[in-house]
């Protein structure tokens, strides 16, 4: 006798629902999308326990009439597409007609909805796939829809579902997906009869955000707008200071629908590559609009994957509208002085002394400029000297400037002044130089007076004769020199300040370690990363008047100087009006 048999429908649908009902969460998003798709201006979501218990949602969309509230939990029943070619442009949320029969097939559910033609309107209760008669009720136009016990008939899926507070935190993510995307919308979650978020509609995507984060997150947003090529972006982009650990602050959405890209989030970090640190992730909340036809929704259960037909073009247009936004705007950490209504300063903090340091010797009896010699000025940096444009700014302004524990530079600055880690900026001024100057010609590089010789490894000398092309490139000569050694004979004039045994040691661990991972380009932004780091100043080194003069006009003249290539900032700018304040002089 054969083993196989044919699954009743409501197996079927039980099984589906493994698809996209995976916990209360998904009830919520599926519900609010249904009353979103059936023109809600008002929709309020009711959890307990965690949405455990109950999740129910009301709207004041436009409702069911009894014929479509009787086949609405049925499979495959949908009134947003019908032919095909539908299919090849969706604009409503759902689709696939199967949401309420998935959740009706894990769930006790009551529904009540009433169409404004009407003046009464019905409910339906559903207990795991069976129906009962319609009923008519009083009701107002729109529908509620109730979802008790969920998965209450299947103990392994009721199983896995975890505390209350975590399932409440998927709830909340979800509903903050869909307030994010939909702000002309009233929404209200409330949590065991709590209110958590009463969102009122046009308060305007920034007050949303403040609602749902904080308002210090909403505040540290640059909004731009870009529509070229049918793509309609609006952003709204975190300063480096937001930037989290994880991608929990990144929000797209593709015509009102939350949706996670890697094209997308590929082009996000790579705009903000050198303005954060790589581990970070940046804020931004995308919303894009394009053309229905210009991609396909129908990839997967929860519809929270598309695909592009055209990845390349999404991808280089979000990249090219974040870079030109990052670019234009002061990305300068600002300092932010404790709350406290008497300050506090950490005696042993660099920076505290720094700023005491600073008011001493520039309190407004006593002001003088620090010694600015003819010798001192002439010992320009050997590195930038040579390629700076520098000299229109901070020499003719006669900006005040000092140095102090041989490690950070306090300068003067119109708004108030700046702390800037001498390391830090002179790495991202070497590395732009270094980045401008490298392409298809070598870098200019110079003769080493005695060839330095270094012992390398079989597996190294490997690496640099595999990559003999980048290294030609970067203007350095090796030759070999006995069997495991070779001598370093030409070294490029900007890397002077590194060491080349050391350089070219690090340089063999990059290669070998991301040569095969790493495209062309990349690796070579990876090696002058290291370049940049290796032949920039540290911390500790004393600088004369001169060498600092350099750094700061070379400050004002190089793109992404806030942050180091690594992402960290380079200078912390101090306003007067916050030190006033502090000073409780306002
Ligand atoms: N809140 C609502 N107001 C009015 N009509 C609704 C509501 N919820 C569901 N419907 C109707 O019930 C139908 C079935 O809903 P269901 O969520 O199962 O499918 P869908 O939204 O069409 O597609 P998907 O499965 O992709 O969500 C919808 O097409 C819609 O006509
Ligand atoms: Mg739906």
């Amino acid at each position: 006798m054969g083993r196989i048999t044919v699954l009743d429908e409501n197996m079927v649908n039980m099984i589906a629902a493994g698809e996209v009902i995976e916990r209360p969460a998904s009830v919520v998003k599926e519900l609010v999308e249904n009353s979103i798709d059936a023109g809600a201006t008002k929709i309020t979501v009711a959890v307990e326990d965690g949405g455990r218990k109950l999740i129910s949602v009301t709207d004041n969309g436009c409702g069911m009439d009894a014929e479509d509230l009787s086949s609405a939990f049925e499979p495959h029943t949908t009134s947003k597409v019908k032919i095909s070619d539908d299919l090849r442009a969706i604009s409503t949320l759902g689709f696939r007609g199967e949401a309420l029969a998935s959740i009706a097939s894990v769930a006790q559910v009551r529904a009540v909805s009433r169409i404004n033609v009407e003046l009464a309107g019905n409910s339906i209760e559903i207990d795991c796939g069976s129906k009962s008669e319609l009923m008519p009720t009083s009701a107002d136009v729109g529908t509620t829809i109730a979802v008790r016990d969920i998965f209450y008939k299947l103990p392994a899926r009721r199983k896995f579902l975890k505390s209350a507070n975590t399932e409440m935190s998927h709830i909340a993510e979800q509903f903050t997906r869909i307030a994010l995307a939909n702000t002309s919308i009233d929404f209200t979650l409330v949590h065991n009869g709590r209110e958590m978020y009463r969102l009122t509609a046009e308060q305007g995507i920034r007050s949303r955000i403040a609602e749902l984060f904080s308002p210090e997150t909403a505040d540290a947003l640059l909004e731009t707008e870009s529509d070229e090529k049918g793509l309609h972006i609006t952003a709204y982009l975190g300063k480096p200071a937001i930037a989290a650990t994880s991608g929990r602050l990144q929000y797209i959405f593709l015509n009102g629908r939350f949706i996670r890209d890697k094209f997308i989030s590929h082009a996000i970090k790579e705009a903000y590559r050198g303005s954060i640190d790589p581990s970070r992730f940046p804020a931004a909340f995308m919303f894009i609009r394009m053309p229905y036809e210009d991609y396909d929704v129908n990839v997967h259960p929860t519809k929270i994957e598309v695909r592009f037909y055209n990845a390349n073009l999404v991808h280089s247009q979000i990249l090219a509208c974040i870079r030109e936004k990052l670019l234009a705007t002061d990305l300068d950490t600002m300092a932010r002085a404790p709350q406290a209504s008497v300050p506090t300063f950490r005696r042993d903090n660099r920076i505290t002394e720094a700023m005491e340091e600073f008011f001493r010797r520039h309190r407004p009896a006593g002001q003088r400029q620090i010694p600015f010699t003819a010798d001192s000025a002439e010992r320009n940096f050997r590195v930038t000297s040579a390629n700076s444009t520098m000299q229109p700014a901070y020499a003719e302004t006669s900006r005040k400037f000092m140095q102090v524990h041989d490690s950070f530079i306090i300068a003067e600055s119109d708004e108030g002044f700046v702390i800037i880690d001498q390391h830090a900026l002179h790495e991202r001024i070497t590395y732009e130089h270094l980045r401008k100057r490298v392409g298809d010609n070598p870098l200019e590089s110079q003769k080493l007076l005695v060839p330095e010789s270094i012992q390398l490894s079989k597996a190294q000398l490997d690496v640099l004769e595999n990559n003999s092309g980048l290294i030609e490139k970067l203007g350095i000569e090796i030759v070999p020199f006995g069997l495991k050694t070779v001598a370093i004979q030409s070294f490029p004039v900007l890397l002077s300040k590194a060491e080349p045994g050391d350089f070219i040691r690090d340089l063999t661990d990059i290669l070998s370690e991301k040569g095969d991972t790493l495209d062309g380009d990349t690796l070579l932004d990876e090696v002058l990363h290291m370049a940049a780091c290796r032949a920039a100043v540290k911390a500790g080194q004393k600088l004369t008047d001169g060498e600092i003069e350099q750094l700061l006009a070379d400050k004002e003249t190089i793109e992404h100087s806030s942050h180091c290539p690594h992402g960290r900032p380079s200078a912390i700018k101090f306003t007067l009006t916050e030190l006033e304040k502090q000073f409780k002089r306002t």
